[in-house]
């Protein structure tokens, strides 16, 4: 039998230069889809998963993060008092059980891998998730529930993936694939931001890991790899031969909320989809998309 996913990493350390002047205070996994912070979207993502203990690997400036995810005892006083007791209700619906959540800084930038290593000993010896809270995915069955399941049959690493543009090989970690039925690929190799030339396929990470945690064999020897980072792409590769690794084509849409773009049509698809929103956001989007 497999060993249950019960732990998540989120590295949540990144400085979001890309949103400034949004993320001069606010941290980037604070901005919101709609009304919900993407962090708390990857949150939710985990806990329908069947995520029980859930580490944050943070940095400077991050507060409003763990603020988040604590109780606001002046706000539920305050909702309370004025008979709000649906949206108490709701803000209370989300929130992780007291000693759920852990937090540990990662103090120097040097890298995703070096991000994930530094939640070592929370996690210890069994599997676990990392989701990437740029990386917002749409689906029926959550992403990482979908990765779980394969995990739970083969008993190894698997990451999300998807088809990319050869010209955009060179922002994702990109699969070597074995052999593939057209869902799920069993990988050889990774390559960390290959150049189009030099990419072994299209095939794209996107921000949905769950790993064995004999990956922390590599990170502890913080050997530096694309971009002079620590990458966790390097660490899943030396995992190859040792046990099963696949990449999952999940079923469900992703928004690369770390792009302006990707996150201004995360903010449509999501508003779209709701049904007090959808409706009047439709409205409003004809009046720029018909030309008049
Ligand atoms: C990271 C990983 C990369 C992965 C990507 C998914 O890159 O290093 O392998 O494909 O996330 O979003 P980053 O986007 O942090 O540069």
């Amino acid at each position: 039998m497999t060993q249950k996913v019960r732990k998540a990493i989120f590295p949540v350390g990144g400085l979001g230069t890309r949103f400034l002047p949004a993320t001069k205070a606010l941290p980037k996994e604070m901005l919101p889809v709609v009304d919900k912070p993407l962090i708390q979207y990857a949150v939710e993502e985990a806990a329908a998963a069947g995520i029980e203990e859930f580490i944050f690997v943070t940095g400077r400036g991050k507060h409003a993060i763990e603020d988040h995810f604590d109780v606001s005892y002046e706000l539920d006083q305050t909702l309370s008092d004025r008979g709000k007791s649906d949206l108490l209700d709701m803000m209370q619906s989300w929130l992780p059980k007291p000693g759920q959540i852990a937090y540990t800084r990662q103090m120097q930038p040097l890298g995703l891998g070096h991000a994930v290593w530094c939640a070592r000993d929370f996690v210890a010896n069994e599997p676990f998730a990392v989701l990437l809270a740029d990386d917002l995915v749409m689906a029926d069955t959550p992403c990482l529930k979908q990765l779980i399941d394969i995990h739970d049959e083969t008993g190894g690493s698997v990451v999300a993936v998807m088809d990319v543009p050869s010209e955009h090989t060179d922002r994702y970690g990109i699969l070597d694939i074995e052999s593939d039925d057209g869902r799920l690929a069993s990988v050889k190799g990774l390559v960390e931001k290959p150049a189009p030339a030099d990419a072994p396929s299209t095939l794209s990470i996107i921000g949905r890991y769950v790993l064995r945690p004999e990956v922390f064999d590599h990170l502890n020897k913080q050997e530096q790899g694309a971009g002079g980072e620590i990458q966790l792409t390097d660490a899943m590769a030396t995992m190859i031969g040792n046990s099963p690794f696949h990449g999952l084509r999940f079923d469900g849409r992703r928004f690369d909320c770390g792009d302006k773009v990707g996150f201004l049509e995360a903010n449509i698809a999501f508003a779209l989809a709701r049904s007090d929103l959808g409706e009047s956001v439709q409205e409003v989007l004809s009046r720029y998309t018909d030309e008049k």
